[in-house]
């Protein structure tokens, strides 16, 4: 590998480490809200989760859906607790009791220091209600909605940037699904309303619920088409699993997952051509993850009960490998992947589960979250990378070793994460990093275990990530020994 500080991608836009809650299973109800839990705070919410999420610093909570976001209406969700309505919640088929909402979410989030992505309903509502809610939440005073937000007890709007303009509005399984035409319009001229309530914020259009949907790229060529004017962002999302338990091409879906980006781009810049624009449309990957491991168990769920065990899926050692390598692909698309949400958060294909009434802790997904946020911060570089290949079922000449680099010059540090997808063998990284004059071995992180199906439980963390990696660096020259199938994370200062 080559690392050289000016060959830089894009400077990383912190909110690719965002996240997501809905309002589903037991991401709120048993997840971030518990009131009856002895870590409980005075709102409800517990501690020990809280404290989970600080350490990830997620910057940025999509909310409250998803697809239970495409039959919601906002307004159950504010004002007197006692007075909200129960309601059907047809996405998931269980009961929504409203308890928590609008207000309380901005309040959690501030509690953990991290801004709020609020997505509006429009797959059975419209400009109206999302004109109402962005009055509600970003108007000062002095109007119904600003003045009714007051009343509940919020004297200072909660300026909420950024929204998503509806949810997978492609899918037949979303309530309210639209034609891309009619999905097109009505981002129009409901971003044009939420504009005109307040211009400062951000929108990101829907795109494709994932890259193999039939309408997937014409969904977002005519969305784009439509309301190239109103949007800043257009999504994608897009979740993976290994149900044929092949690894070798399971930890290759991140290959997928960059040619999706790409198409995506090159979707935005033929928009942008024709159009004769100046403005760059950028990519919120607002939904992403592994998901599969929960779906027998789901279909088991009776219907209409309050907060399910629905989506739990309990990730292991080789899940842990794919998701790091779907950061790095972020990272190598620093210039157009401005936010990401891993989805979800909490107990809902989560990197924290809690148990009711019990401990909070961490699936395997957990650690290369948590370096990539904490460590990812800064320029995106460019590693010129030889690494040996191989083929699988479905890809060909997969490097075996993925990699990506930030340089944080606020720190004076540069961090170079690496998977090594070879299943029996460790790879010898040979670095010429001449460039970081000065700089010195930080340390070596590695996740490393030989049970590529080893799991983290509630009692045992099993998988987890240890700092005694064999890593040298002389004369500008790093040699690093990448274990097999390992997450590697080499810091300098
Ligand atoms: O994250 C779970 C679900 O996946 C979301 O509700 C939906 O947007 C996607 O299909």
């Amino acid at each position: 590998m080559i690392l050289d500080k000016s060959y830089q991608i894009a400077k990383v836009d912190n909110r690719i480490y965002g996240s997501f809650i809905e309002h589903l299973g037991r991401a709120v109800y048993g997840g971030i809200y518990e009131p009856s839990h002895p870590e409980a705070d005075e709102q409800g919410f517990r501690r020990d989760v809280m404290e989970l999420v600080r350490q990830l610093q997620v910057p940025i909570v999509r909310y409250p859906g998803g697809n239970m976001v495409s039959a919601y209406n906002w307004e159950d969700g504010v004002g007197p607790r006692k007075e909200r309505p129960r309601r059907l919640e047809l996405a998931w088929r269980t009961i929504e009791t409203n308890e928590m909402g609008t207000n309380e979410f901005a309040d959690w989030a501030a509690k953990v220091n991290a801004e709020v992505m609020m997505a509006v309903n429009l797959g059975t509502r419209g400009v109206d209600a999302a004109r109402n809610l962005i009055e509600y939440t970003n108007h000062p005073g002095g109007t119904y909605w600003s003045e009714l937000r007051k009343q509940h007890g919020y004297k200072e709007p909660h300026n909420i940037k950024t929204w998503c303009l509806g949810n997978e509005m492609d899918g037949p399984w979303q309530v309210g699904q639209k034609t891309p035409y009619e999905y097109g319009r009505i981002a129009q001229e409901t971003g044009k309303a939420m504009k005109l309530v307040d211009p400062t914020i951000e929108l990101v259009a829907c795109g494709s619920s994932n890259s193999s949907m039939p309408t997937f790229p014409e969904y977002e060529a005519t969305t784009l088409d439509l309301a190239y004017e109103q949007i800043d962002y257009i999504s994608l999302h897009q979740y993976y699993g290994n149900r044929s338990n092949d690894t070798a091409n399971y930890l290759a879906k991140n290959l997928d997952m960059d040619n999706f980006i790409k198409t995506v781009i090159s979707t935005c810049d033929y928009i942008k051509a024709k159009h004769r624009s100046k403005k760059t449309i950028n990519l919120s990957f607002d939904e992403w993850n592994v998901w599969y491991h929960s779906n027998e168990a789901d279909n088991l769920i009776e219907p209409w009960s309050v907060a399910p065990p629905q989506l739990e899926d309990i990730y292991n050692f080789e899940d842990a490998l794919l998701v790091g390598s779907m950061l790095i692909t972020f990272l190598q698309h620093a210039d157009r992947v401005k936010m990401a949400c891993l989805a979800q958060l909490v107990n809902v294909i989560a990197p924290i589960m809690t148990e009711n009434n019990g401990r909070a802790w961490k699936q395997t997904i957990f650690y290369p979250y948590y370096h990539a946020s904490v460590y990812g911060r800064g320029i995106s570089l460019k590693p010129i990378l030889n690494s040996p290949k191989y083929d699988s079922a479905d890809f060909t000449d997969i490097p075996y070793v993925d990699s990506a680099a930030v340089l944080n010059e606020k720190e004076d540090e540069v961090t170079i994460f690496m998977v090594n997808k070879h299943l029996h063998d460790s790879i010898v990284l040979t670095a010429d990093l001449r460039s970081f004059e000065g700089f010195a071995l930080k340390e070596h992180i590695v996740l490393e275990n030989d049970d590529l199906k080893a799991v983290n439980t509630k009692e045992r963390e099993e998988v987890k990530p240890h700092n005694k990696g064999k890593s040298v660096l002389r004369e500008g020259i790093l040699e690093a020994d990448l274990p097999k199938t390992s997450w590697n994370v080499i810091r300098l200062a």
